[in-house]
């Protein structure tokens, strides 16, 4: 569950966890790494009825200057491990680094952290210039160097317009912004950011994504940013951890999240895949000899051991089937076309699966057309198939 923040969050923090103000350059850690957890595990009341594990053995590395997402569905830690790192929740066990120094035990105002909270409470009877400053007077930032850092943040943000308006009399995509600007402004090493789309419509979260991500090359300030929704995070990240159920199934960029999933969760979880159960039905060289019931053999690399007989799933995506007809090997059923303006989905059925394929629009790419009732085979694209183990 989300916990509302009843008051905005500028704690003035202390000098030296501060980057200094270098104008507009970016602030640069090569190579360094700003967030690290490991055997991170965190109990909400534990040692009572209620003991609920949140977080399961959670080892995570988050580098210096990257945009890292923390994906996953409602309820499965994402928020718990963000307000870790923040310094708002304690872990139960494991440790916590940011920039290598062990803030486990540390407040959050010790942190060269700042947060952007689902719900970004700016203060409603300041001005937007006023919200940017209060966190910089807070810290003591001399009056010439407050006001020219929130000129700057109005620029960045585009809202130098609505500087002296209240956040009561701006849209929700403004508001955002300003929430944006006023956590930018002290220059925090790492910014943690949970939803802070999700309040807006789909073109203003389409917008709002692509200028969070200049936000972040211009600053450099290393981001680590919550979503349950799959296609924000492929669109933003540098790289992204899957979080299912308390533990972390898959960290990677997200073409090696998409492509190559790891599990079944991560497979179905991100984009769409079919998932059909299969039998080994023999391995030379690295590659399986797959017996899918009702369909036939297929064949597919194996990077793990898997043995004659062993029951593993195969996650194919929709846009990766290759239907055809008049080849002789017509197996499927259309159950159903439906139209989706940029391609068309089908559903078909081949023995006891089901299966959806999507294909740009009959024509283009030399793809044929189909409707429901018609009989037409199915093929793979090479190497779409990925065999998981679990
Ligand atoms: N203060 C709390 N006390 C007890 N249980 C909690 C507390 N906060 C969160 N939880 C539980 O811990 C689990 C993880 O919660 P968390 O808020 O981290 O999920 P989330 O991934 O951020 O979900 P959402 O996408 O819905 O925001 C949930 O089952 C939640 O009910
Ligand atoms: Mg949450």
């Amino acid at each position: 569950m989300q916990r509302a923040i009843k008051h905005p969050d500028p704690r003035p923090r202390a000098e030296s966890n501060i980057v200094p103000m270098a104008g507009s350059d970016p602030v640069r850690h090569p190579n360094s790494v700003a967030a690290e957890v490991r055997n991170l595990r965190k109990t909400y009341n534990a040692g009572t009825p209620h003991a609920h594990e949140a977080l399961k053995d959670v080892d995570l590395s988050i580098r210096a200057n990257e945009f890292f997402t923390l994906l996953g569905p409602s309820g499965c830690g994402k928020t718990t491990l963000l307000r870790i790192l923040g310094g708002f929740e304690m872990l139960t066990s494991g440790t916590c680094r940011i920039f290598g120094e062990d803030v486990s035990r540390l407040p959050p105002e010790a942190r060269p952290v700042n947060t952007v909270f689902q719900q970004y409470a700016l203060f409603p009877h300041m001005t937007v210039r006023r919200n940017i400053a209060f966190g910089l007077e807070m810290l003591g930032k001399p009056r010439a160097e407050v006001e020219s850092t929130v000129e700057r943040m109005l620029d960045l943000v585009h809202m130098t317009d609505y500087a002296d308006r209240r956040p009561d009399t701006m849209s929700g995509g403004q508001r955002q912004r300003v929430a944006l600007a006023r956590a930018l402004a002290p220059q925090p090493k790492l910014l943690l950011l949970d939803e802070p789309l999700s309040a807006l419509d789909l073109k203003l979260r389409q917008k709002m994504r692509l200028e969070l991500k200049s936000l972040q090359r211009e600053t450099g300030i290393t981001f680590i940013f919550v979503t349950h929704d799959q296609e924000e995070a492929l669109a933003m990240s540098d790289r992204v951890a899957v979080i299912s159920n308390g533990h972390l199934q898959q960290v990677g960029t997200p073409e090696d999240i998409y492509e190559q999933p790891q599990s079944r969760f991560v497979a179905d979880f991100i984009g769409e895949s079919n998932l059909i159960e299969a039998k080994v039905a023999g391995v030379t060289g690295g590659e399986a000899s797959l017996d899918i019931e009702g369909f036939g053999k297929v064949h597919a690399p194996v990077a793990e051991r898997v043995e004659d007989g062993q029951k593993v799933w195969l996650s194919i995506r929709p846009e990766r089937l290759v239907l055809g007809s008049g080849d002789g090997q017509e197996r499927a059923k259309v159950t159903d076309r439906t139209y989706l303006g940029n391609a068309v989905e089908y559903h078909l059925h081949v023995g006891e699966h089901a299966l959806t394929a999507r294909s740009p629009r009959g024509g283009l790419r030399g793809r044929q057309d189909f409707a429901p009732g018609d009989v037409v085979s199915v093929g793979f694209e090479p190497g779409s198939i990925k065999v998981l183990l679990s």
